[in-house]
């Protein structure tokens, strides 16, 4: 029998997550003032071919000190580095440190991406036990998914950070869109269904170029972001472990849908790390539309 003082291991796990949580919003500050002096690229490459930041290294090297160090996490993962590094035992933790750093240079939002998993690395959607975002905006928010609800937090400069929004759901009535890739390289049925989506007299543009500043216009004012299959890259561009299901299952905890063009993110399965995939969130009912038009 336990001994009471013992913490089961659904509470360490649970406590690990936490700790998890609280060293990304702690770090998140430290992440921001690190910005200036740091936009520039580097001379080198990340595992996916992209050229890197000095921030995205700079990000990646203080995550990983950081939740290399909580108790209760077992391994580090990033989309900067190309192997996961062994930091101790229990939960995979995988992280994009910047995500959308292509937007340091003209000084537009941002973000940092969280991917708790409870198994081993390459996961599956079932794996994930927590997901988070840091969004660098004009203020620093923290969104975080975790025991079936969502919530947002306001991170504030000293890395304290306090509840802004309990309960996160999606709004029902959509009215943004933001769209991904080069339109030339979008195949014929996600243009059509992109065409009806602007077609829609209720229906704004909302696109700044980093995933997360576009999902958080989503889950703010209810609506569709879509990074999609390209016919010069058929799996899209964004990462399975570090973004597919970490944004799906926010979205989808937050009563949204997410899907990669015929099924939920979460059920997407890749063995290689650094796998791609195409990227649907939003609205349920603009993803049902959207899988129902590429079904076509
Ligand atoms: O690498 C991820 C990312 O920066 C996303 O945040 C964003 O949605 C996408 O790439 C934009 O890529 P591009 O400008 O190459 O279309």
């Amino acid at each position: 029998m336990r001994d009471d003082a013992t913490p089961s291991e659904a509470e360490s796990t649970g406590e690990a997550v936490e700790a998890v949580l609280d060293t990304v919003a702690r770090s998140a500050p430290d992440i921001r003032r690190g910005l200036p002096g740091r936009r520039a690229a580097i001379e080198a490459e990340n595992p996916s071919g992209e050229s890197q930041k000095a921030a995205d290294v700079y990000a990646d090297e203080l995550l990983c000190d950081r939740l290399g160090d909580v108790d209760g996490v077992g391994v580090y993962a990033s989309e900067e580095r190309p192997d996961p590094v062994e930091v101790g035992s229990g939960l995979s933790v995988c992280v994009d440190p910047l995500d959308g750093s292509s937007n340091l240079e003209p000084n537009a939002a941002m973000g940092t991406i969280v991917a708790v998993y409870d198994g081993a690395l390459p996961a599956t959607g079932d794996d994930l036990i927590a997901a988070a975002y840091v969004l660098f905006g004009a203020t620093t928010t923290m969104m975080v998914a975790r025991e079936g609800e969502v919530t947002e937090y306001v991170v504030h400069p000293d890395g304290e950070y306090e509840v802004a929004q309990a309960d996160v759901t999606i709004p029902e009535e959509p009215s943004v869109y933001g769209f991904g890739g080069r339109v030339p390289h979008w195949v014929d049925d996600f243009e059509s269904f992109a065409r009806e989506v602007e077609s829609d007299p209720s229906m704004k543009l909302r696109y700044g170029g980093a995933m997360i500043g576009d999902v958080n216009q989503v889950l703010t004012y209810g609506g569709i972001f879509a990074y999609p299959t390209l016919s010069n890259a058929p799996e899209g561009k964004l990462r399975v472990q570090f973004e597919g299901y970490p944004v799906g299952y926010i979205v989808e905890t937050a009563g949204g849908a997410s899907s990669d063009g015929a099924q939920s993110l979460l059920d997407v399965e890749k063995d290689d790390l650094h796998a791609r995939t195409p990227v649907y969130v939003g609205s349920e009912d603009l993803v049902d539309d959207l899988e129902a038009a590429l079904e076509e």
